[in-house]
């Protein structure tokens, strides 16, 4: 274990510092400091580590407070789980530092009530087995690892096992971790972990909010293998369980979240897989999901219009390109190229490439010039320069300045 905390490729320099730093401010504070969870399952598999998670035998706001004070960064601090977040100075990174503890439910999907406890309670509240180990950072033990519930065991044979039956009731997110870790790493649920989604952990799963549900799908979402994550999700009676119109994932779209963007279209993971994942719902549908998964106004409206423009795409190909572009102007451009990737139909294309950068060389000022007062005719007659530039009908400046001049002419 030791070989593989000090090996850079798996954490960086800064990283082991910063471990060595954070252990020796919790020894002069007497408080005994543990790295848990996803670092040492993953030191263990050998890769790279993210997170750091960081457990003390003692009051962790307190050692936070004492981090700041000694080496600077800011503290977010959560008294009633007795937590803090070390915000790293001159750095995006942070250090998550937990006051070791045991958890019961008041219900079954609740938050849970905290208090605290030893190291071995701590890895007992977990969630499977191979994330419920921890490698002590202080003093003299420093670098053993704490197993009891044989993680490394499970490790080794790519198993992923609840540590007791209620598991899942007590917090359904687990699901879909589990889902996580076995797609990520190739495992597979242990056949009693697996019995355990049963219809009892499924119906608490109904009752979640929309923001955990959501939170627990964009970590998917995330991840390289997302696709088999929500079609066995789905097979596991999951997705029903969040709502009954919520979609298979349609495989043939795969391909398309591992699009490298192109054509100045900033492409966000998340949001592409949610327009392909629901794109060919009702209008009704889209809104439905939208509301039960709490989406922010702008994902809504990036699906909501992948799902209309796909739908509307018969009655639109015969259109003039002016006619396509200011039927597209109004919708989010992302969801534009998603419709595209999925028809390939070329006036998308132009439009994203060509069209909607297409402006007549006359603007407002020069029309005030011409003496024209500015109101609805300003635009209309815009409008009508930038629909002859894409249309065909003008191509060079001159020919503009005919089409205006024949359009402020007086009309009798
Ligand atoms: N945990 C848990 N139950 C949950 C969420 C988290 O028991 N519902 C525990 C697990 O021990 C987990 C640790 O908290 O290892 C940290 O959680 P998190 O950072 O979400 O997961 P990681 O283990 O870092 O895994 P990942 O690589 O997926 O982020």
């Amino acid at each position: 274990m030791l070989r593989l905390m000090r090996d850079p490729n798996l954490l960086p320099s800064e990283k082991q510092t910063l471990l060595s730093n954070i252990a020796n401010l919790a020894a002069s504070l007497g408080m005994p400091c543990y790295v848990v969870g996803g670092f040492v399952r993953d030191l263990l598999l050998g890769r790279p580590v993210n997170d750091l998670d960081v457990v003390v035998e003692g009051d962790a706001i307190k050692l936070g407070k004492k981090l700041v004070e000694t080496y600077g960064g800011k503290l977010t601090t959560h008294f009633k789980f007795h937590t803090a977040i070390w915000h790293l100075p001159d750095s995006d990174d942070f250090v998550d530092l937990i006051t070791a503890r045991k958890e019961t439910y008041d219900r079954p999907g609740a938050l849970p009530t905290i208090t605290p406890a030893t190291i071995e309670d701590d890895l007992l509240r977990r969630d499977f087995s191979i994330n419920a180990m921890a490698l002590r950072l202080d003093g003299e033990g420093f670098g053993e690892v704490l197993d009891p519930l044989k993680g490394q065991t499970d490790l080794e044979r790519g198993v992923i096992q609840v540590l007791h039956p209620k598991s899942f009731v007590d917090d359904p997110t687990r699901i879909f971790r589990a889902i996580r870790y076995e797609s990520r790493y190739g495992f597979a649920l242990d056949a009693d972990t697996q019995a355990l989604i049963n219809p009892e952990a499924l119906k608490v799963l109904h009752s979640l909010s929309g923001e955990r549900l959501r939170h627990e799908l964009d970590l998917i979402l995330d991840e390289p293998h997302s696709v088999q994550m929500i079609l066995r999700i789905a097979s596991l009676g999951v997705l029903a369980a969040i709502h009954p119109k919520m979609p298979e994932f349609n495989a043939d779209h795969e391909d398309f979240l591992e699009m490298d963007m192109r054509l100045d279209v900033e492409a966000d993971r998340r949001v592409m897989s949610y327009m392909f994942w629901f794109i060919d719902l009702s209008e009704a549908d889209v809104i439905t999901l939208a509301n039960r998964l709490d989406f922010t106004n702008e994902l809504t409206l990036a699906v909501w219009a992948a799902a209309q423009l796909k739908r509307g795409m018969p009655h639109l190909i015969d259109l003039r390109p002016s006619e396509w572009t200011y039927a597209l102007e109004k919708l989010p451009l992302l969801s534009i190229y998603a419709v595209y990737l999925i028809s390939r139909e070329s006036a998308l294309l132009s439009y994203i490439s060509i069209w909607r950068h297409v402006k007549p060389q006359t603007n407002g000022d020069d029309l005030k010039k011409l003496g024209l007062q500015p109101g609805p005719r300003f635009g209309e007659i815009l409008t009508e320069l930038r629909s002859a530039w894409l249309d065909g009908v003008l191509s060079n400046k001159t020919e503009e300045e005919e089409l205006l001049r024949s359009l402020i002419a007086p009309r009798s």
